[in-house]
């Protein structure tokens, strides 16, 4: 059974973390999977967001000039997008050192057959066959991003399908790691102090679901006793962290493993009808102006089949009706439906209210961009900002790390 992740306790919002490469401007592909979803989800979590700039140099490092470019105008997008400097925690990789340290750290404890069956490495590697990928730090790729990760202690990591991977591997470095460093001598006391703390009919429940759980794995006793553990009013944050690890018969969690909160990626396809992507020029921008958007469009690959406007189509063959899945009312559809497989609307015609809505996303976009791009400065003090907090959390976890290593700072002999 995958361990789940405990609610959170005590009504504090749960943790966030997800990461982008700095590709620069994003298109509306980046945005429907995985920009969009961030958004939506900050005004219910706590959000780490980050640009992945040491990840960007495990493919292209050869040629750096454009780096710093490319994250600016990328963090741009992120604002306009409506990611919220006060309620997500908006950073840069390199800014918090953090994440360096414990990937060498966690590269010590990682078996090296880990990271080689991971899809990505061998799939990449054949992809990119113009790049001299035989590198470490390509190899050490899912490592660097499961430090980026465990360092924060997430609850989820929002991730499109071609992610999923990585979390996995996060999750299991997770656990070897828990098993070599995270014994506590102290657990069995500090577990019975906690339980004092329960009411008499509170811990009795307690015990016996955690017994139940243990033997028969029962998931029912797991809920209960989670759920009686945070009806304890008198116990603190951690007690509440080691009732649960407790309860499934973990010792300690010092890095607990995230689960991924898959992201539904719809299908966006770019004006050429293949997967819209940078590297195909085949995008639309997220901030791009209407004349720009009208054009693109209007001049999108249809349903290869609808040669004349009196030929008949077949929207489920066609990128633009991907289009109006993502921003097209019901009515909208069913009439691109009807009219498409009668021939009794033309193509351009179609296209219109796609190129309506864009066109009014994007205008909000730009009014959000404005004035950032007047005062780019006040990006990097949102990045200076951001890079602040991360620093405190990732120092939190940091200093646990050190602390069960034998690295702490300070200690004598
Ligand atoms: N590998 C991710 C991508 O290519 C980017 C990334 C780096 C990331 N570190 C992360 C995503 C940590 C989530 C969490 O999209
Ligand atoms: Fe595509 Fe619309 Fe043309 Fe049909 S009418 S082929 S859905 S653009």
């Amino acid at each position: 059974m995958p361990a789940m992740n405990s609610p959170p306790s005590s009504g504090k919002r749960a943790r966030l973390l997800s990461g982008m490469r700095p590709t620069g401007k994003l298109h509306l592909g980046n945005y429907h999977g995985a920009l969009r979803n961030w958004v939506a989800l900050q005004d219910t979590h706590e959000g780490f967001f980050f640009v992945a700039d040491w990840h960007a140099l495990t493919t292209d490092y050869a040629d750096t000039s454009l780096l710093q470019k490319n994250q600016h105008e990328m963090v741009v997008d992120f604002l306009a997008a409506g990611l919220d400097p006060e309620r997500s925690t908006i950073f840069v990789q390199s800014h918090v050192p953090g994440h360096a340290e414990l990937h060498v750290l966690l590269s010590m404890i990682t078996p090296l057959s880990w990271l080689e069956r991971v899809p990505t490495y061998k799939d990449q590697q054949e992809q990119l066959k113009e790049k001299d990928l035989a590198t470490y730090g390509f190899l050490g790729y899912p490592l660097l991003q499961t430090a980026d990760i465990l360092i924060y202690r997430p609850d989820f990591i929002p991730v499109g399908e071609d992610q999923v991977a990585h979390v996995e591997i996060t999750r299991e470095i997770a656990r070897r790691f828990n098993h070599i460093f995270g014994r506590d001598e102290k657990f069995g006391a500090k577990v019975k102090a906690a339980q004092k703390k329960m009411d008499g009919a509170q811990r009795e429940g307690y015990v016996t679901c955690r017994q139940g759980y243990q033997e028969r794995g029962e998931q029912k006793l797991l809920t209960e006793g989670r759920a009686l553990v945070a009806a304890a009013f008198r116990l603190d944050d951690s007690e509440r962290e080691l009732l649960l690890a407790n309860l499934e018969g973990e010792h300690h969690r010092l890095l607990p493993a995230p689960d991924a909160l898959l992201t539904p990626t719809p299908k966006v396809l770019g004006l050429d009808g293949r997967k819209m992507s940078k590297s195909y020029g085949n995008t639309i921008g997220l901030t791009e102006e209407p004349a720009s958007i009208t054009r693109k469009v209007r001049g999108m690959t249809t349903d290869p089949a609808r040669v004349r406007r009196t030929d008949p189509g077949n929207p489920e063959k066609c990128p633009v009706w991907d289009l109006h899945k993502l921003y097209s009312s019901d009515e909208t559809r069913a009439w691109v439906a009807e009219g498409c497989t009668s021939a009794g609307i033309g193509c351009l015609e179609c296209k219109q209210p796609v190129i309506d809505r864009i066109c009014a996303d994007s205008a909000t976009m730009r009014d959000r961009a404005a004035p950032y791009l007047a005062n780019p400065g006040r990006v990097n003090e949102i990045l200076a900002a951001g890079a602040v907090k991360a620093n405190i959390a990732a120092e939190e976890t940091m200093q646990a790390v050190r602390g069960a290593m034998n690295l702490a700072r300070g200690v004598s002999p």
